[in-house]
């Protein structure tokens, strides 16, 4: 199968060309940058050489030639291929916000009009694969809200209240510099930021509504000096209290067939690379913590979306995803 990745010189579309290495049907065919256009891939990711003769293109978008796309570019930018490359038969799979949320909250949380809106299925698998139906369009899910819903999915039903505390890599930025990702900002340090406004907050509580979940949801996440990976810790207050042993029967039942979705105590470190999420809960009675961690990268971006794929085209959903993590 021939595979686009559009905005391939990102750490989104770096990653989707990485993994997709290793996919037994996929084949990266037509990788995009328009400021790189024209240079090799390993010009800009120096870790894939060796590996492709991919060289970075800047195509029109009728030029666009494979079976199905990774749009791996930046809010707003995504909207303006999904539908093109629908008509012509292409499968997409949208790594940007675009199609997460309802258009007026789409419009409110980014500030933006939304010029080409259309109700897409949202996909973390683990919870969604069963409603895709036969659709040749996933919107893939932010790389918080994958962490902390799947933290707290398994109690979704039993809360009335879920603070998400999240620590991230500087990598969930993407590759443009900025103040706020400098080194002397960055290293040696750990800042609080949108304490109460990320845009990821929306997506969250939108899950848990369709988890039917009653719960009020919160969210503050926090930079670390780290390259990859979020850590989640999110307390779950729930209705009745539930004991140790009821909640990890829970957790352990819920996630029993899903092979990305490991039970243990997380570590960044542990899933660094890979498309798991490691999660463990503990109870005091009516508050239970429950700790995840994801690769922002990987489970939280272009990992899930390969999963998202393999899902729509008919593939094992493990296929490009099977490698273990980097521990230490
Ligand atoms: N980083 C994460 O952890 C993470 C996690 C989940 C989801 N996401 C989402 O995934 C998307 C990509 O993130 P990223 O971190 O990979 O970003 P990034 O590192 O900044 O890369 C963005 C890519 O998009 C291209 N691009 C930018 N503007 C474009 C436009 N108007 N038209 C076509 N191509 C354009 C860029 O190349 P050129 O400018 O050379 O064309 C580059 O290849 C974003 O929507 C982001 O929110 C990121």
């Amino acid at each position: 199968m021939k595979v686009a990745i559009i905005g391939a010189s990102g750490y989104t579309g770096g990653e989707l060309i990485r993994l997709l290495l290793g996919h037994p049907e996929a084949e990266v065919v037509c990788a995009t940058s328009r400021k790189l256009a024209g240079m090799p891939i390993e010009s800009h990711h120096p870790h894939l050489k060796g590996f492709t003769d991919l060289v970075f293109e800047n195509p029109e978008i009728d030029a666009i030639d494979a079976d199905c796309a990774f749009l791996a570019v930046p809010h707003t930018a995504a909207m303006k291929y999904v539908r093109p490359l629908l008509e012509k038969g292409i499968r997409v799979v949208d790594l940007s916000a675009d199609y997460r949320l309802p258009k007026d909250v789409f419009e409110k949380v980014y500030g933006v009009a939304h010029t080409d809106y259309f109700e897409a299925p949202y996909g973390i698998p683990e919870l969604h694969r069963d409603s895709y139906g036969k659709v040749d369009f996933i919107s893939n899910p932010g790389c918080f809200p994958t962490g902390a819903t799947l933290a707290a999915a398994p109690l979704a039903k039993f809360a009335h209240t879920i603070i998400y505390d999240s620590k991230t890599g500087v990598s969930g930025a993407g590759d443009n510099p900025s103040a706020v990702t400098h080194y002397p900002n960055v290293g040696d340090n750990v800042n609080a930021y949108k304490w109460t406004s990320h845009r990821h907050l929306e997506e969250m509580r939108m899950e848990m509504k369709n988890l039917g979940s009653k719960a009020r949801c919160y969210f503050t996440p926090h930079l670390v000096p780290v390259n990859r990976g979020i850590l989640t810790t999110a307390h779950i207050l729930l209705d009745e209290p539930m004991e140790q042993d009821e909640v990890e029967m829970l957790y352990r039942d819920f996630y029993r067939d899903e092979f990305f979705v490991r039970y243990q105590s997380p570590a960044l470190a542990a899933v660094r690379g890979t498309n798991f999420c490691d999660l463990r809960a503990e109870s005091e009675g009516d508050r239970v913590v429950v700790v995840s961690a994801i690769d922002n990268l990987v489970k939280g971006a272009s990992g899930q979306a390969i999963q998202n794929m393999n899902i729509i085209c008919g593939f094992d959903e493990r296929d490009g995803l099977r490698g273990a993590g980097l521990l230490p």
